[in-house]
C-alpha cells in the first residue's frame, strides 16, 4: 500500500471514530488528520486507544471556515479525503435547519474547493470520498428497496442537507474533474453513538428507568447496520470503488421501532437481572415527528457484488455487544450526558 496523507473529517463523531481507528491500526503507512469541530457530537474521548499512534494527527476546525481549509489542504498536501463531518440529528434539523446547510452543504463546498485548488491538475490518484445517507432517497411505503439509482426526494432538513450536498460533489466531479466516491449507507447502530439516537439513547433510559418516547405508533422502519460493518465498508470503496460511483450500503436488517425496542427491553431486562416485561413498562407513546419517514431499506447488491463486501455480524448478536458496550461504559455515558445534553432532552421531549 502507497504512503498516502489522508483527511478524515468528523473522526471525533460515533462513525467517524470508528473509521480513524480502523485507518490508523490497519495502515501504518498512512497518514491519517482528523479534522472536527467538537461540536456536541464530537468527543476526543472516542479515540483515547489510538490518539498516542505515530501515524495520527487531530485538527480542531470548522469545515465552515473555508480560508482555514484551504490553508490546511496547503499544509498537509492531501491525497485523499473521506468526508463525515456532519450535522446527523433528523429532529435536530427540525429545530435548528441553518445549521445544517452551514456545516453540511457550507461546510462539503468549501472542502470540495479546498481540494480543488490543491490538486488542480494533478489529479491523478486523488479522492474525495464523501459519506452519505439512504434518508436522501426518502421514505419508502410497504414494499420497495432503495437501488443506486433511486431518484433524490429529502424529506427533513437533514436529508435535504444531505442530498445537496451529494449533488455538490457530483457537480465537482462532472464540471472540475474532481475525483469523487459517495457512499449512501442505512441507519448505524454500535459503540461511541450519541445518546440522541434511538438505540443509544433508549438503552441508557431503560438503564435508569426513564420513559421511552417512541413517536407516533413506533411503526416506522428502518434497516439497521453495525458500525463497524460500515467502516469496513468504507475501506473496501476507498481503496477499489470506481471514481465517480456511488455505492449502497446495509445490511438488509429492517425493524420496526416498536419490535427492536421490545427487544432491547427484553436484553436489557436480562442483563440487568429485571423480570421480564419490566422495562417494556417504560415504553410511552408521544407525538410524531414531524414529516417522519416511513421506512428505509437499502439494497447493497453492488457494493457485494462488485466490491465483495457483506455484513460481518447478525443483528442478534450485534445489538447484545452494543448493549454490553454501553453498559459497560458507564463513565462515557456520564460525560456525554453531563451539561447541554441535559437541557437538550428537556427540550426536545417535554413538549411532546
Ligand atoms: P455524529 O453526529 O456522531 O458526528 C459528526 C461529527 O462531525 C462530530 O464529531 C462533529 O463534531 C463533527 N462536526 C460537525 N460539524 C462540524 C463542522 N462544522 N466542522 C467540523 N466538524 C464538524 O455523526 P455520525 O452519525 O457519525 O455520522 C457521520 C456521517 O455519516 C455523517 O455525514 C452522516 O450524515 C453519515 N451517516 C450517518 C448514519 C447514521 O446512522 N449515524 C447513517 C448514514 C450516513
Ligand atoms: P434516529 O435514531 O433519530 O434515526 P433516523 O431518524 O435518522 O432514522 O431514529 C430512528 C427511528 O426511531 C426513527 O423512526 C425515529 C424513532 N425515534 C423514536 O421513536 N423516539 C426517539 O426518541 C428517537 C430519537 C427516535
Amino acid at each position: 500500500m502507497k504512503n498516502k496523507t489522508i483527511l478524515i473529517t468528523g473522526g471525533a463523531g460515533f462513525i467517524g471514530s470508528h473509521v480513524v481507528r480502523l485507518f490508523v491500526t490497519k495502515y501504518p503507512n498512512y497518514h491519517i488528520v482528523n479534522l472536527d469541530k467538537l461540536t456536541y457530537a464530537g468527543n476526543l474521548a472516542n479515540l483515547k486507544d489510538i490518539e498516542n499512534q505515530p501515524n495520527y494527527e487531530f485538527v480542531k476546525a470548522d469545515i465552515v471556515d473555508s480560508e482555514a481549509m484551504f490553508q490546511l489542504f496547503e499544509e498537509k498536501q492531501f491525497d485523499a479525503v473521506i468526508h463525515l463531518a456532519a450535522e446527523s440529528h433528523v429532529d435536530r434539523s427540525i429545530t435548528n435547519p441553518t445549521e445544517f446547510v452551514f456545516t453540511n452543504v457550507i461546510g462539503t463546498v468549501n472542502l470540495l474547493n479546498a481540494a480543488k485548488n490543491s490538486w488542480k491538475d494533478k489529479l491523478e490518484d486523488k479522492l474525495f470520498y464523501h459519506i452519505s445517507t439512504d434518508e436522501v432517497y426518502g421514505s419508502l411505503g410497504e414494499e420497495g428497496i432503495f437501488t443506486e439509482n433511486t431518484k433524490y426526494d429529502p424529506h427533513s432538513p437533514y436529508s435535504a442537507s444531505k442530498a445537496s450536498s451529494d449533488h455538490f460533489v457530483r457537480a465537482y466531479y462532472d464540471t472540475f474533474g474532481v475525483p469523487s466516491l459517495i457512499s449512501n449507507c442505512s441507519n448505524n447502530y454500535g459503540s461511541f453513538q450519541f445518546p440522541e439516537k434511538l438505540i443509544p439513547l433508549f438503552i441508557n433510559n431503560i438503564k435508569n428507568n426513564k420513559l421511552l418516547p417512541v413517536y407516533g405508533k413506533g411503526e416506522n422502519i428502518r434497516d439497521w447496520l453495525w458500525v463497524e460493518d460500515h467502516a469496513r465498508a468504507i475501506d473496501v470503496i476507498f481503496h477499489q470503488g470506481k471514481v465517480g460511483e456511488t455505492y449502497n450500503i446495509g445490511g438488509h436488517n429492517e425493524w420496526k421501532n416498536i419490535d427492536l425496542i421490545k427487544i432491547m427491553c427484553a436484553i436489557m431486562d436480562r442483563k440487568l437481572g429485571r423480570d421480564l416485561g419490566t422495562s417494556e413498562k417504560l415504553i410511552t407513546y408521544v407525538k410524531d415527528r414531524a414529516g417522519h419517514d416511513l421506512r428505509y431499506a437499502i439494497d447493497s447488491t453492488k457494493l457485494q457484488k462488485e466490491l465483495n463486501w457483506i455484513p460481518s455480524l447478525q443483528f442478534e448478536e450485534g445489538i447484545e455487544k452494543t448493549i454490553d458496550w454501553y453498559l459497560e461504559n458507564e463513565t462515557w455515558m456520564q460525560n456525554v450526558t453531563s451539561g447541554d445534553y441535559q437541557k437538550y432532552y428537556e427540550n426536545q421531549y417535554q413538549k411532546r
